[in-house]
């Protein structure tokens, strides 16, 4: 049996998120550009090297995959990886299989996604208004991903909605997006807008939320309780005592996490970043390419990555821009 996953500061390592693809059908302001430039074919893992490395690290102990984008489901021929975790589930290796999406195409998806074993979905919406909708992903249209989140509930998938919490956009929607959920029996999760990729002519700070501002929000309209639990990851929650619903909330910029962390990121080009704040990362797709019929090179990369996994991230200034922007897109390192 192969050691386990332990980072220098004992934290086992047992939540891989994977980016099978930069690309998205959306351009949402906050994420994207307008004209983006995608990597080429050869730089991303194939389909059969994904598999690889997701289950290189199923024989290390990750127990949680998560997979993102970009928009994993514009990634050609996707389901045939996700059925091809199947397997890792079957065995009991793999506990969760899940995925974030913006919804566009599970439509088509959602019943293979069942099928393959995925129980859960994250569905990432920022608001209700169809209008704004097409404002703030650019080349998005409400009805298609409220099509997909119909089709989700009705192949039995649990979904839960991520809003990006923008100033003087989504703000006034907040009572009708909770009750929205709370309706669908959807839980809902506040993101805080992060300084991420460059986002052009678009004043972040103008769009800045504070989620204690969220907070504050909800408390005019319900009655508010803070819940100790954590999920082990970055997400507080609350309780709304009128609806009985739990609302979590994501301020990736505190370290109020860090201790607790158990999780790593691929990129769809196979770099492993141990800290989503930090830009020190490791190439596993040289290991991987290089050695088509031995893991143990990539076993061993992995294993030198995990042993420089920091101690927590600080969106440290020296390793920011001038500008105090991480120099990656979301898209890259995956949301
Ligand atoms: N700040 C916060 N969340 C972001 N996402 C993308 N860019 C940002 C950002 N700058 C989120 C999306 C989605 C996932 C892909 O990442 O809302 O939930
Ligand atoms: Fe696509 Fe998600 Fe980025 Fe929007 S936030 S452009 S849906 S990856």
């Amino acid at each position: 049996m192969n050691a386990p996953l332990i980072d220098p500061f004992a934290r086992a390592i047992t939540y891989l998120r994977v980016s099978v693809t930069d690309r998205c059908d959306f351009r949402c302001v906050y994420c994207m550009s307008e004209n983006m430039t995608f990597l080429p074919k050869k730089e991303l893992l194939t389909l059969e090297e994904l598999d690889r490395m997701c289950s290189t690290f199923i024989g290390l102990g990750v127990e949680k995959l998560r997979i993102t984008g970009g928009e994993p489901l514009v990634r050609r021929g996707i389901m045939t990886f996700f059925d091809s975790m199947t397997r890792h589930l079957e065995s009991g290796a793999l506990k969760e299989l899940t995925l974030t999406t913006n919804g566009s195409q599970l439509e088509r998806f959602a019943d293979d996604l069942y099928a393959a074993g995925v129980r859960r979905v994250n569905i990432s919406l920022d608001t209700l208004d169809e209008d704004k909708f097409a404002a703030i992903t650019r080349w998005g249209r409400l009805a298609q991903v409220m099509r997909g989140i119909d089709a989700a509930q009705r192949a039995g998938l649990r979904v839960k909605i991520n809003a990006v919490a923008l100033k003087g956009f989504n703000e006034p929607e907040l009572p009708r997006i909770t009750e929205w959920c709370a309706e669908r029996d959807m839980d809902l999760t506040w993101i805080e807008v992060m300084p991420m990729g460059d986002i052009g002519n678009e004043d972040r700070l103008d769009q800045y939320w504070s989620l204690k501002d969220v907070r504050a929000t909800y408390a005019e309209n319900y009655t508010v309780t803070d819940l100790a639990e954590r999920s082990g990851g970055p997400a507080r929650y609350v309780r709304l005592e009128e609806t009985g619903q739990k609302i979590g909330f994501i301020t990736p910029l505190s370290h109020n996490f860090c201790e607790s962390c158990n999780r790593v990121r691929l990129t769809c080009t196979g770099e492993l970043f141990m800290c989503l704040g930090q830009e020190d990362n490791a190439d596993l797709r040289a290991p991987l390419r290089a050695h088509p019929e031995d893991n143990a090179p990539l076993e061993q990369a992995i294993r030198a990555a995990i042993s420089h996994k920091p101690e927590g991230h600080d969106f440290d200034y020296s390793r920011r821009r001038l500008d105090g922007q991480m120099s990656r897109h979301m898209s890259h390192t995956g949301g």
